[in-house]
């Protein structure tokens, strides 16, 4: 068919253009020239996950392509009939190959990522391992329901405009690629103004369809990263694609051979294409089928085929405002000049407080507004006091939940579009836009927003939510006292939540959709290894959803108190992990040590020559002292196995008491990056005075010390770190 015979061909031109590409770089730089993607431990993780060869050098580029040159078939004469797309597929991953390959000897000569020379805007080109597991967490907690490729432009800039805003409300990671007769969709949405990048999730990959391998790239190494499948077993890989990530592609405008034979590539992986001209779609459902479509694919109507093709399940819930809500709004930034009015942020006297009460004691979705002529005030704009007093009601609502509701106001505000929110309790600073007023945004919705997400957030623990909005700095600053009153009270409630007093952890199994054998075991004193739930969460989202991701663990027989084993917890994690985890020690690295997924914020590993840890965290891009980077570290840890000696952690658990408590605890901290001390500091200072070395901190090395073992161990000499006189770790 057409379709075999344009993807053969394609594959066939990229495959010669790669070739040469490599010959003229071997000629010019020598075949031994190292390359590297920027950030990623998976090399040109297309044809790592493939074929299991690690591309390090423009000679082993060579070879990889001897790979892509095996899976060409002969160019058919035009319409010959092939009844089996199996050798468009082959096609498809050939040139998957050589795209990877194209790229690289581009990055090589400094011409990726792409820089349009009219405008001077820099595509993002290759996507790092950072941000991959950086957005790990919303892929998996479902908030990011998929992504999508869009390749070509639009018939106009509207168009454009409204099929990626469909995306972003629906939560669809976008990513943007190719031309179609010398206009592209990144130019359509630039030249009606939209924020394009990675916080508003519309990601520009560069302007040619080759270009597209860049989204695949980061497909492929969800099942390295998150998947634990090995190098190699193509097999593994492409199922894993198939089942568990979910993306699409929309081919806009015609369609050319290099169109068709990236597309055969991405059918292989199991994500179908959408095209809006006259073309079958091609629909992977294990044995890929075509299938017709109605040949008037409206663009109304294109994501939302897209989505029913590739059976993406999406619940979005919206608030009444009039203006776009979604998680892709979060991320967006209200400049001064743009803003229209804003409140708190030391400008203003504010806060927001989140206070239980009785089912009786409020009135469900009410918004009152306390403050004199406070329209008027608002309609002025400017800078304008505020507190946000949410009072939530609910047969299962406790005590203890108010906070996690609270931490949510940030993101019910952020979500909306032209709304920017940051801070908590009484240093929060929230800002308006000026195109948000202009669309009729009011004080009152910011109450409505409240009500309508705590609802559908925290449903069934919270039956009813009431908002008041106070105005007049007199009723801020009085309220505002007898909230710190009652921040301070959860506090040291906090405080006594500890790993000994509770008699139930909880589960987390969230990242099972991406690393099926991985448990996250939540105590009151070690958050879970993403930093996003603690155990108050684990506890709201067991009451929320009884059958969901957060399951309690009782904790059963102390087994080993000092390591942190208990009886509870080993046969839970027996069957939660489907037999991967026999048993879990919870306060040590070196036997039997938490498992990792792979969205971890930090990784610590064992510096035996030091006798202690060091901890890098993710997006520290440097080397470290066991002459691996982050990324190259991050490769080893996750995939679901425990493994002694390597384990991913919160930031947060580095401040626990309870961190590596049974190796000895943060004196075993021999080296972190500069920006993570800092991070931690004021929270370190204490557990530092408690563990008898108050200047701790100070002992501990950093990137400006030492990047290898051996400075650093005279590093820790010369600053006489504890660790060097604990016992032996190993
Ligand atoms: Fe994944 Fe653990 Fe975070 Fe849950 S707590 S989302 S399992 S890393
Ligand atoms: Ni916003
Ligand atoms: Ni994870």
């Amino acid at each position: 068919k057409l379709i075999a015979s344009a993807a053969i061909r394609g594959a066939h031109k990229l495959v010669a253009q790669a070739e040469e590409m490599v010959e003229k770089a071997i000629a010019e730089k020598g075949k031994d020239f190292v390359f590297e993607f920027p950030d990623t431990a998976y090399y040109l993780p297309m044809v790592y996950a493939i074929t299991g060869f690690p591309v390090k050098t423009i000679g082993d580029m060579k070879v990889a392509l001897g790979f892509a040159k095996e899976l060409l078939h002969d160019e058919p004469e035009e319409n010959i009939w092939r009844p089996y797309l199996g050798e468009a597929l082959d096609s498809g991953m050939a040139t998957l190959f050589a795209e990877e390959i194209i790229l690289a000897i581009k990055y090589i000569y400094g011409l990726e990522p792409y820089k349009d020379p009219d405008t001077g805007y820099v595509y993002n080109g290759f996507i790092t391992d950072t941000i991959q597991r950086n957005l790990g967490i919303q892929l998996v907690d479902g908030t990011m329901p998929g992504f999508a490729a869009i390749i070509g432009a639009a018939p106009t800039d509207d168009i454009a405009v409204n099929i990626c805003r469909e995306l972003q409300e629906k939560n669809i990671l976008t990513f943007l690629s190719g031309q179609s007769k010398g206009d592209s969709v990144t130019k359509q949405l630039q030249r009606k103004g939209i924020e394009l990048g990675w916080d508003t999730r519309i990601v520009p990959l560069g302007p040619d369809t080759e270009h597209t391998l860049y989204a695949l790239d980061w497909a492929i190494r969800a099942s390295l990263i998150f998947g634990g499948k090995k190098p190699g077993d193509f097999k593994e890989h492409l199922k894993y694609q198939k089942d568990r990530v979910f993306a699409f592609a929309l081919a806009l405008g015609p369609l050319d051979d290099i169109k068709w034979s990236t597309g055969a590539g991405a059918i292989n992986m199991g994500f179908p294409a959408i095209c809006d001209t006259e073309v079958p779609v091609i629909h992977p459902t294990g044995v890929c089928t075509y299938e017709e479509v109605d040949r008037e694919l409206d663009h109304s109507k294109i994501v939302q085929k897209a989505i029913e093709v590739r059976g993406l399940k999406i619940i979005v819930e919206k608030p009444p405002i009039p203006v776009a809500y979604g998680p892709a709004f979060e991320g967006e930034r209200i400049r001064k000049e743009d803003t229209f009015i804003e409140f708190g942020g030391q400008r203003t006297p504010a806060f927001e407080w989140v206070r239980m009460r009785e089912l009786d004691e409020i009135e469900d979705d009410k918004v009152i507004i306390v403050g004199e002529n406070y329209q008027e005030r608002y309609n002025k704009g400017g800078q304008m006091p505020l507190g946000i007093l949410i009072e939530v009601a609910g047969r299962k609502m406790q005590k203890d939940f108010e906070s996690v509701i609270e931490r949510k106001i940030h993101h019910n505000i952020n979500e909306a579009q032209g709304l920017w929110h940051m801070g908590q309790r009484d240093i929060n600073w929230i800002r308006i836009s000026n195109a948000a007023k202009n669309e009729g945004i009011t004080l009152e919705h910011l109450g409505r927003i409240q009500t309508a997400m705590m609802k559908h957030r925290f449903r069934s623990i919270v039956d009813k939510v009431q908002v008041t909005i106070y105005t007049d700095e007199h009723d801020v600053v009085r309220l505002r006292e007898e909230a710190r009153a009652a921040y301070k009270e959860r506090d040291h409630r906090l405080g006594t939540l500890t790993d000994d007093a509770v008699d139930t952890f909880y589960s987390c199994l969230l990242c099972q959709s991406f690393a099926p054998s991985h448990v996250c075991v939540i105590t009151p004193e070690r958050l879970g290894l993403c930093g996003a739930y603690n155990w108050l969460d684990g506890k709201a989202a067991y009451e929320i959803d009884p059958t969901g991701g957060n399951q309690p663990v009782p904790k059963g027989e102390l087994l080993d108190a000092r390591y942190g084993r208990y009886t509870g917890v080993d046969e839970y994690l027996k069957k939660a992990s489907g037999g991967a985890v026999e048993t879990l020690n919870l306060y040590t690295i070196m036997e039997n040590p938490m498992t990792s997924c792979g969205c971890f914020e930090c990784i610590v590993a064992i510096i035996p020559e030091a006798n202690g840890v060091m901890i890098v965290n993710r997006g520290f891009p440097g080397m470290t002292p066991i002459g691996m980077k982050f990324s190259t570290l991050a490769g080893t840890v996750g995939g679901g196995a425990q493994t002694p000696g390597f384990m991913g952690i919160g930031v947060n658990f580095i401040t626990s008491k309870k961190f590596l408590s049974g190796d000895g605890g943060i004196k075993r901290i021999v080296w972190m990056p500069k920006g993570l001390k800092e991070r931690v500091a004021e929270e370190f200072k204490k557990r530092a005075e408690e563990a008898g070395v108050p200047d701790l901190l100070d002992k501990i090395a950093d990137e400006t010390i030492c990047e290898d073992s051996e400075k650093l161990l005279e590093h820790l000499s010369s600053v006489g770190h504890p660790a060097l006189e604990m016992e032996p770790m190993i």
